[in-house]
């Protein structure tokens, strides 16, 4: 069953993930050759505290930490602990809070200084596949436009998108229906309508789509050891305009 949120809930729903995007703000802007990932894991902690809201992840399942810390080869739900940045490396940063009962989640990969020209067309590719997504989120369309438009962008500029992870509804829980997979043929699955609030978070890696899980049964990693990157933004459905929550004037 799809949640669909009243305007005051989207209002709030922008607030938290307002307080995401200033988390990853800080967290980029922290990235450093040397800096160990458990300092971005205390940092995100604090800021997220000092705003109101509650780290999502934390606890999740078990999630041991903040903030999903997932360094070159690891796609996702990476653990920040004693390993330090070194330049060069692609960091993707992951955070979700909880907000006066509602759930925000983004995600961003950044360069630890400057990416070399292929790690930097993988994150520009990534995060245009993210936009084309989020332009197919308007009613009348169906959950796989989105999935789509982002595997056709990727795949166009011969990347591949991870298929074992997928997107997902939010609101009071952090994951609700539906899922918003990556890949598919278009016109498929749930017509989109006003009110539904979708994260959307394409995981695009330079080689294979296979991954695995490290056994420490979070981190996820490519199979073949190639750069992976995420960009992901929640992003409400309206009669209008998609609205990225958190990043507008409000
Ligand atoms: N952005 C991811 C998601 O929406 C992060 C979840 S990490 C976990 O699924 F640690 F909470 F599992
Ligand atoms: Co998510």
């Amino acid at each position: 069953m799809i949640h669909l949120k009243s305007a005051q809930e989207i209002r709030i729903m922008d607030r938290a993930n307002r307080i995401v995007l200033e988390v990853l703000d800080a967290l980029e802007a922290a990235l450093a050759p040397g800096l160990p990932l458990r300092e971005l894991d205390r940092m995100a902690a604090a800021l997220c505290a000092e705003r109101g809201g509650r780290p999502a992840f934390k606890g999740y399942h078990g999630y041991p930490a903040s903030v999903c810390v997932s360094v070159n080869d690891e796609v996702v739900h990476g653990i920040p602990a004693d390993r330090r940045l070194a330049t060069g490396d692609l960091v993707s940063l992951d955070f979700g809070v909880l907000y006066e009962g509602y759930y925000g989640d983004a995600a961003r990969t950044c360069c630890v200084g400057e990416p070399d020209a292929d790690a930097r067309r993988l994150l520009a590719v990534t995060r245009e596949s993210l936009l084309r997504g989020i332009a197919q989120a308007r009613p009348g369309n169906r959950v796989s436009d989105i999935s789509h438009a982002v595997q056709s962008w990727v795949e166009a500029h011969g990347f591949s998108v991870v298929r074992d992870y997928v997107g997902h509804g939010i609101g009071r829980a952090l994951h609700e229906e539906p899922q918003v997979p990556n890949f598919g043929e278009p016109g498929r699955g749930q017509r989109l309508q006003p009110g539904m609030v979708l994260a959307i978070e394409p995981m695009v890696n330079e080689g294979t789509a296979d991954v695995s899980v490290d056994g420490d049964g979070w981190t996820v990693r490519t199979a073949d050891g190639r750069r992976s990157a995420h960009f992901e933004y929640s992003v409400a459905v309206t009669p209008a305009d998609p609205l990225v929550l958190g990043v507008g004037a409000a």
